[in-house]
């Protein structure tokens, strides 16, 4: 049984949404050639610590960081390390989140260093807008399928593929709650979404395949054919007719 969540039980997430929304924000100063993952994963650090949260990823299933940084052909989940350095053209896929009084929120962004060609260009955007057109679409008794439709049906029209061995997900309490959220489905199919679920939405797109494995460090997902990747991600509270983004 997946409840809505309470007034009280929002208001705590969308506090740690804004923890995470500010990140974001003063993250891209430090989106340029020479700075170290490192770095800006000591941004989430102090920003969560600052502002009286936590950073949820730090030691969640022995995760070592507080942030992922996933950098080009790496999908999701790049572990910070410091010799991992910015350089003109890479695709640099943030993700972060926050516990706050007992409840999380997480967001993605990508960012674009320097100047990469057109095609790069769109594949971001695109993965971007697939975001947008669910939230948009987003509202009480909409079903999981519809909204991984309209996902990748918008991703589809522009030749990228989405990654389908990972997805969104449920949010309060926990880090991950159901209801899974997938990038890809059928109209009519799976559970239906009422107002004040909290839910995490989060296209991951490839410019290839979109098939993808994990490296031996045992986190780092990269596509399986070296193409490069973004991904964006809300958490976002279902509305009656127009739902709204806890992560802004
Ligand atoms: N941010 C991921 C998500 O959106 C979770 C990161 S897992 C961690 O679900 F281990 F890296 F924390
Ligand atoms: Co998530």
């Amino acid at each position: 049984m997946i409840l809505p969540k309470t007034e009280e039980e929002i208001k705590n997430i969308r506090k740690a949404g804004k923890i995470v929304a500010e990140f974001l924000e003063k993250v891209e100063k430090l989106m340029r050639p020479g700075i170290s993952a490192k770095q800006i994963d000591e941004l989430a650090w102090e920003i969560a610590k600052k502002r009286g949260g936590h950073p949820s990823f730090y030691g969640y299933r022995g995760y070592p960081a507080s942030s992922c940084v996933s950098i080009n052909n790496e999908v999701i989940h790049g572990i910070p390390y410091k010799e991992k350095i910015l350089k003109e053209g890479d695709v640099v896929s943030i993700d972060y989140g926050v516990i706050y009084n007992g409840f999380h929120a997480d967001a993605a962004k990508t960012f674009i260093v320097g100047d990469v060609d057109g095609k790069i260009k769109l594949l971001v955007e695109v993965t971007e807008k697939a975001l947008l057109e669910a939230i948009k679409f987003l509202k009480h008794g909409v079903r999981t399928g519809d909204l991984g439709n309209v996902i990748e049906s918008y991703v589809k029209k522009y030749g990228f593929s989405v990654v389908k061995e990972y997805c969104g997900h449920g949010i309060g309490r926990e880090l991950h709650e159901d209801p899974p959220i997938l990038n890809y489905g059928k109209p009519g199919e799976g559970i239906v979404l009422v107002e004040n679920m909290t839910i995490c939405i989060e296209p991951m797109v490839c410019a290839g395949s979109g098939r993808v494995k994990v490296l031996k460090d045992g986190w780092t997902v990269v596509s399986e054919d070296g193409s490069i990747s973004a991904h964006f991600e809300h958490t976002v509270r279902v509305g009656e007719q127009e739902s709204e983004i806890l992560t802004q």
